[in-house]
């Protein structure tokens, strides 16, 4: 089974990927917990590149690299896991294009998919769960983080959008409250799938 958290920066994503993977652990799964972009050598490398403020770059090479690590943790990681029945939590997939290159950097829904679903051979999370509603962002900002407010406005928005056009397979977390009130809407949001 796949699932993915998904969210604009600084919504608690990974903590809760984290308590999600442990509680499904404690019920006897095998459960493999991945990050996007990263999880592979060649995505680790490929998402230093796209972190870094001093690499400058353009849209669609942000938008295809993305990719190329999409493609390399599906092949390396993900598919083989689903392939022996394991679960997979993945912090981030297919969405963050979706959202942060085909609505916030403005380069289009359609072609975005086109090119991810590309990148995994169709592969896409069973369900995925967008947190929304609140922004801890504290650290240094990243290449990504420092793309201004608009930018960050039409990632909140965005993965709204998304939710709207998919309600079967999106279901939308509000992040608001202590982790365990939210890992308690994540669990309730896998009802269905999981034990
Ligand atoms: P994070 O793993 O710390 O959330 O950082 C990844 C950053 O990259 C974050 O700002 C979201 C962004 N991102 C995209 O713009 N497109 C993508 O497809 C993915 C996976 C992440």
């Amino acid at each position: 089974m796949f699932v993915s958290l998904e969210g604009p920066d600084g919504v608690g994503k990974t903590t809760q990927a984290a308590l999600l993977a442990e509680r499904l652990r404690a019920t006897g799964l095998e459960v493999v917990q991945c990050r996007e972009p990263g999880g592979t050598e060649l995505g680790e490398r490929v998402r230093a590149v796209l972190l870094d403020p001093q690499v400058s770059m353009g849209d669609r090479a942000e938008a295809l690299l993305f990719a190329a690590a999409r493609a390399e943790i599906t092949q390396e990681v993900i598919a083989p896991a689903l392939d022996r029945g394991a679960w997979v939590v993945c912090d981030r997939f297919i969405d963050s294009s979706l959202v942060y290159q085909g609505i916030a950097r403005g380069l289009g829904v359609a072609p975005i998919r086109e090119i991810s679903l590309f990148a995994t051979g169709g592969v896409l999370p069973a369900r995925t769960l967008v947190m929304h509603g609140v922004d801890r962002r504290d650290d240094e900002p990243d290449r990504m983080e420092a793309a201004g407010a608009d930018f960050h406005a039409r990632v909140a928005d965005g993965f709204l959008e998304l939710a709207g056009l998919e309600p079967d397979r999106i279901r939308l977390i509000d992040a608001v409250g202590t982790e365990d009130d939210v890992a308690e809407r994540i669990w309730a949001a896998l009802e269905g799938l999981r034990p």
